[in-house]
């Protein structure tokens, strides 16, 4: 029997680690699910958990929120004793949130065996935080599980030996095609009071967007923008609802339906039936390609790249000028009958490879 621990801790985990625990295996494997607490609010940490019919964690550490420093290194001191008492077969670690470098570090600091769902998306950019956890926990992972060969020839370039990577496809493909019947059954729009195929869906939250003044502005207005054609549903994460309030900057929202984040099912519910998605977010990238639907990506770089080439995920300028420009491009354009061909491996079946390579 293969002993697994899983790591997560912020938003984006959570779907991605929910196909594995559900995953058949060819030998037995017993899950043990650790949060480390860095999401803690009910609407980014619980709805998604009841959502994705994640079991209660195991541990729950109950880190919070604090600087990069104090976050990364209380999470250090707070999973090594969880890993002890555990001493699993794997350490298994998500993404690129500080979670996930924290655990990362830990394991190898102890010679525990990592492996790192999601390796070798990069957006080449170091001032993202998410980047430098990225990097780092590649070079610290036994096996690099990667979504496609794009992140594979990212892992060659930075000196990886072929031997620590596996291409095993996108696992938040998974999750997105097991729960996309049930999140239709919900009618969001309806809920919500907007015509399908008639609004836009938004979300920003990345540091670089969020926590500088002008650029928050800027896409305050690219939003407002958009609304004086469609409703816009801005699903505004608890760092991005701050910033608007310490930089003041509510009248540039003019317009925007500013909502609070709202769960798994409701978000693919809303995205499915939407005219155009405006992010930054890493899966609702993902998301929209396989859900045909349009979407603006600010800042104007992606870490997956095949987002870009499937046709539905175009990069913009975070500016008023960059997303108005794209807004009329997408309403210009016909929107296909069917959703693109799906990159090579986003299957649904990513979880059962990397299951089957771990066990
Ligand atoms: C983190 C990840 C990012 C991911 C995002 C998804 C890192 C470096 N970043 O960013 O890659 O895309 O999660 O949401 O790990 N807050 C709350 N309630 C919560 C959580 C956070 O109010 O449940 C607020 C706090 O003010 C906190 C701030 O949001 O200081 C930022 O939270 P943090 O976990 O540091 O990073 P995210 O911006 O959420």
């Amino acid at each position: 029997m293969s002993r697994l621990l899983h790591v997560v801790g912020a938003r984006p985990n959570f779907m991605k680690v929910a196909p594995l625990l559900r995953a058949p295996s060819p030998h037995p494997v017993e899950h043990i699910l650790v949060h480390t607490g860095q999401h803690y609010d009910a609407a980014m940490s619980e709805t998604f958990f009841r959502d994705l019919g994640l079991p209660a964690p195991d541990v729950n550490l109950g880190i919070g929120s604090g600087s990069h420093a104090v976050q990364t290194g209380k999470m250090m001191a707070d999973l090594e004793p969880v890993f002890d008492r555990y001493a699993p077969d794997w350490i298994v670690v998500y993404g690129d949130v500080n979670s996930t470098l924290a655990a990362a570090l830990v394991a190898a600091k102890k010679a525990l065996k990592v492996a790192h769902v999601e390796a070798g998306v990069r957006s080449f950019d170091r001032s993202m935080p998410e980047e430098v956890n990225r990097v780092l926990t590649d070079q610290l992972a036994d096996l690099c599980l990667t979504p496609g060969i794009s992140a594979d020839r990212n892992l060659r370039r930075e000196g990886i030996p072929d031997e620590r990577i596996r291409a095993v496809g996108n696992v938040m493909v998974d999750t997105l095609l097991a729960l996309r019947p049930g999140a239709a059954k919900l009618q969001v729009p309806e809920q919500m009071g907007v015509a399908k195929g008639d609004y836009a869906v938004a979300t920003f939250h990345r540091a670089g967007n969020v926590d500088d003044a002008s650029t928050l502005t800027a896409l305050l207005g690219g939003m407002s923008h958009v609304a004086r054609t469609m409703p816009v549903l801005f699903l505004v994460h608890p760092r991005t609802r701050q910033r608007i309030k310490d930089f003041g900057l509510e009248q540039h929202a003019a317009g925007v339906r500013l909502l609070d984040p709202v769960g798994y099912l409701e978000t693919i519910g809303l995205v499915e039936r939407a005219a155009l998605v405006l992010t930054d977010s890493g899966g609702l990238q993902v998301e929209t390609t396989i859900l045909g639907v349009p979407c603006l990506t600010a800042p104007p770089n992606t870490e997956l790249t095949e987002t870009v080439e499937s046709g539905t995920n175009r990069l913009v300028a975070p500016t008023v000028e960059g997303i108005a420009a794209a807004f009329a491009d997408v309403r210009r354009q016909e929107r296909a009958a069917s959703p693109p061909a799906r990159p090579a491996l986003w299957d649904g079946h990513a979880a059962e490879r990397i299951v089957a390579l771990l066990s």
